[in-house]
């Protein structure tokens, strides 16, 4: 059983919960201690008894120990990622891109800790000094989902320590593996202890009770629109500082002048790499009538080459779902579609393999318009849709009409087409021939609408998230 860490001590439970490989459900990679309430207060209390001290840390301490740990997360590229693979069934090259991505984001914020800056400004009044300066935000609770099961613990686990403050962890309970080992790669690189606490367990027990301490000045998660909505109406008693990453239902939009061959790779890439699980996966491909035929047949004929299998065989191109219950939404969904009148083009279909896994063939759904319930709601699965228009303002106008605002992405060689979809996009992230998933580590990343909810993670603008502004006046 691997065991919590609360202030600085590893901690058996008497509740454990297995970690089963969804390309192989006879795979139980290890069982993970469960945190109830008691555990769960502990560590928010470690958190906070720390965070007097960790705050007043020199940029070069905290530098160092960031520094090490993605040091050590980037020598471990290959273990790690094949254990990433196992837990959540991305195939091993994601597996091992995604780990490379966390190691560079604790480099990312090795680096930033040495370079947070204020400001000096001239008061309006004569002899006064004014000090603008930025302070952590204090006791951060870091709530993550199971799709990306080490990028997004680094992402925010890296920029909460970087800039002082302290950390409550709950990892997803289907991905714990990933996050057992960054936090373990950080104690041992010399947190002190009860800077970064971990607590595996129910969202519904420890995720509540996160929210419901007042201790807890600031909660960052990604996850589904209704809990992301949970935590922000429980959060509001305690006026804490939030953010929330929820969904997306992200369109890509293919115009007539488009090279085909670019349109189909970002398309496939997009929709159904990474099993289609990622929040910024184009589920709505939306394509001018010039070009539809001739595209939805190549990307019909190109899911069909896939080789979709375990996770780490070798030439797999697509791994299983994660779960049981993600396999029957998305399968509810793409029953859902042809009811409401969508033609199943290719896919979605329960496939058989040599290991018991949650197999489903990638599912193209033509002939769909935009207020079917296939391009209203997210299904977070290999599973995108059609919708076919006369042309760019069609285009735009349907792209824009969702309640999400992820990232938005366009195919066309137009510098006009390209330029406006850009400037019009309703969305925080917008792409021009690239797949509207995948993103840099060291820019911003958040959206609008019911996407988001708060500062963009990512880069130097996390900050705005970990940090709060004093502004200082002294007379002489
Ligand atoms: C990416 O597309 O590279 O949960 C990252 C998600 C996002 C991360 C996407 N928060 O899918």
């Amino acid at each position: 059983m691997r065991p919590l860490l609360i202030n600085g001590e590893w901690l058996m439970t008497s509740h454990a919960s297995d970690n089963i490989n969804p390309s192989d459900t006879s795979d139980i990679i290890d069982s993970f201690a469960q945190a109830g309430l008691a555990e769960t207060q502990d560590a928010i209390s470690a958190a906070d008894a720390a965070f007097a001290s960790w705050s007043l840390t020199t940029p070069q301490v905290r530098h160092d120990i960031l520094k090490t740990a993605g040091d050590e997360i980037m020598r471990r590229k290959d273990e790690i990622g094949e254990l990433l693979s196992r837990e959540e069934g991305k195939i091993l090259s994601e597996g091992v891109g995604e780990t490379v991505r966390a190691a560079q984001i604790f480099l990312f914020f090795a680096a930033e800790a040495l370079r947070l800056t204020g400001d000096k400004v001239a008061s309006v009044r004569p002899g006064v000094e004014v000090d603008i300066t930025r302070e952590p935000a204090g006791v951060v609770g870091i709530i993550t989902p199971w799709n990306f099961p080490i990028a997004i613990p680094a992402w925010k686990i890296a920029p909460a320590l970087c800039y002082g403050n302290t950390v409550v962890f709950k990892p997803a309970e289907l991905v714990p593996a990933c996050s057992w080992v960054i936090v373990d790669i950080l104690h041992r690189a010399g947190l002190p202890a009860g800077v970064l606490n971990l607590v595996m367990g129910e969202g519904a027990v420890v995720g509540q009770c996160m929210v419901d301490d007042p201790r807890v000045s600031a909660i960052t998660f990604t996850g589904s629109v209704g809990t992301g909505a949970r935590i922000a109406k429980d959060s509001l008693p305690h006026m804490r500082r939030l953010q929330l990453e929820m969904g997306g239902k992200n369109p890509l939009v293919v115009l007539d002048d488009a090279d085909l061959d670019v349109a189909v790779d970002v398309a496939v890439n997009g929709s159904f790499f990474s099993t289609g699980q990622r929040c910024t996966a184009s589920s709505r491909l939306i394509v001018t009538e010039g070009i539809h035929a001739r595209f939805v047949e190549a990307v019909a004929e190109r899911l069909k080459s896939l080789i979709i299998d375990h996770a780490l065989k070798p030439g797999t191109d697509i791994g299983p779902v994660v779960d049981a219950t993600q396999l029957e939404q998305d399968c509810a969904y793409i029953e859902t579609a042809r009811r409401e009148g969508g033609n199943l083009r290719t896919g979605g279909d329960l496939l058989k393999r040599d290991t018991q896994g949650y197999y489903l063939s990638p599912a193209l759904i033509t002939d769909t318009t935009p207020d079917m319930r296939i391009n209203r709601e997210e299904v977070f699965g290999p599973v995108a849709s059609v919708i076919r228009v006369r042309d760019y303002d069609e285009a735009l106008s349907v792209a824009n009409d969702s309640e999400f605002g992820l990232s938005a992405g366009i195919c066309t060689t137009s510098l006009k087409y390209a330029s406006d979809f850009k400037r019009k996009s309703e969305v925080g992230m917008v792409m021009v021939n690239l797949p509207t998933a995948g993103v840099d580590y060291h820019v911003p990343f958040g959206g609008r609408k019911n996407s988001s909810l708060g500062p963009r993670e990512q880069g130097s603008y996390a900050k705005e998230f970990y940090t709060t502004v004093k502004t200082a006046y002294t007379a002489p």
